[in-house]
């Protein structure tokens, strides 16, 4: 992608917070390889996110595993026990005192791969709103969490991707962010437009990236049976083999696709 803008308008968006206090002992101490990548993950306790835990954890990577209430992160309490690489915080993508203060903990550790999973999905009860019953405080939950939450934890972590060897920010959008790809029936216009505007701010900090050497793409994981609910749609994939196949796009990135917006099958996705 072509360069446009001008080095002072981003000097603001990239500066990280300032160091406060070192990285938890617990994860500086458990490793003897120096170069094991680490992976700081967003929304890590169920779904996708959970299943990136479980498949990164499987090829011995580091992980900070986030989750806004890690006292009930079962699934993840219980998969740590047996892998000390796995570190919990808590992270709401919302709070963005805890966000800079969880950078500043972290500050002087690389995070290879910063992966933005987490976000308020389309809820049965509001998914098909119309017009005339659109809420919009849940419209502005949706921006807070899927299109705000992961640009501030891009603006606290870029330090440490930076530093790392990977250097890549990876999001988990969605199809029904785009234009084009998405569905074309006048339903969950927040999810939507929540979506498109998180492609929009990570493809304009694309362009910054660039020239500092970060690799900044979006991903679609495809209809993927999280739940109940979205494991009834005809074709629907089972989480663990839509990871699988992100895990390899993520294997492929290269700088070259910086600013991408790809499928989980390796294919761009139209805007
Ligand atoms: N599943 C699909 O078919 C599909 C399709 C396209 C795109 N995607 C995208 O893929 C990603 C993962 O999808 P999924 O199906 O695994 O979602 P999910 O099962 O609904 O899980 C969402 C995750 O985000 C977390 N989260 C919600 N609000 C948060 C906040 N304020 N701060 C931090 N974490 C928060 C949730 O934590 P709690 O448990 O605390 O709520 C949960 O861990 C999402 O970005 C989604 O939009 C999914």
């Amino acid at each position: 992608m072509k360069c446009l803008t001008v080095a002072g308008l981003f000097a603001v968006l990239l500066a990280g917070p300032a160091p406060a206090e070192p990285a938890p002992e617990s994860f500086a101490t458990v490793h003897t390889e120096p170069s094991t990548p680490t992976v700081l993950i967003t929304g890590s306790n169920r779904g996708i996110g959970f299943e990136f835990v479980r498949q990164f954890a499987a090829r011995g990577w580091r992980i900070i595993a986030t989750t806004r209430r890690p006292d009930r992160a079962d699934d993840l309490i219980e998969l740590a026990k047996s892998n000390p690489d796995i570190v919990i915080e808590r992270l709401d993508v919302t709070d963005h005192a805890g966000i800079d203060e969880l950078a500043a903990r972290y500050a002087d550790r690389p995070i290879d791969i910063l992966l933005l999973n987490a976000a308020l999905g389309p809820a049965p009860a509001t998914a098909m709103a119309q017009l005339e019953t659109l809420d919009f405080e849940l419209a502005q939950r949706h921006f807070a969490v899927n299109a705000i939450g992961p640009m501030k934890v891009s603006q606290a972590f870029y330090a440490n991707v930076k530093a790392s060897d990977r250097k890549q920010i990876i999001a988990m959008s969605s199809d029904s962010g785009s234009f084009v790809a998405g569905s074309q029936a006048p339903i969950l216009f927040h999810y939507k437009a929540s979506k498109a505007a998180l492609n929009m701010y990570l493809h304009t900090l694309a362009f910054a990236a660039q020239k500092r050497d970060v690799t900044v793409v979006m991903l679609h994981p495809g209809l993927v049976g999280t739940n109940p609910r979205l494991a009834k749609f005809p074709g629907a994939l089972k989480t663990e083999d839509s990871v699988r196949q992100l895990m390899t796009v993520i294997d492929g990135l290269t700088s070259e696709d910086n600013g991408r917006f790809i499928r989980y099958t390796g294919e761009t996705m139209p805007w």
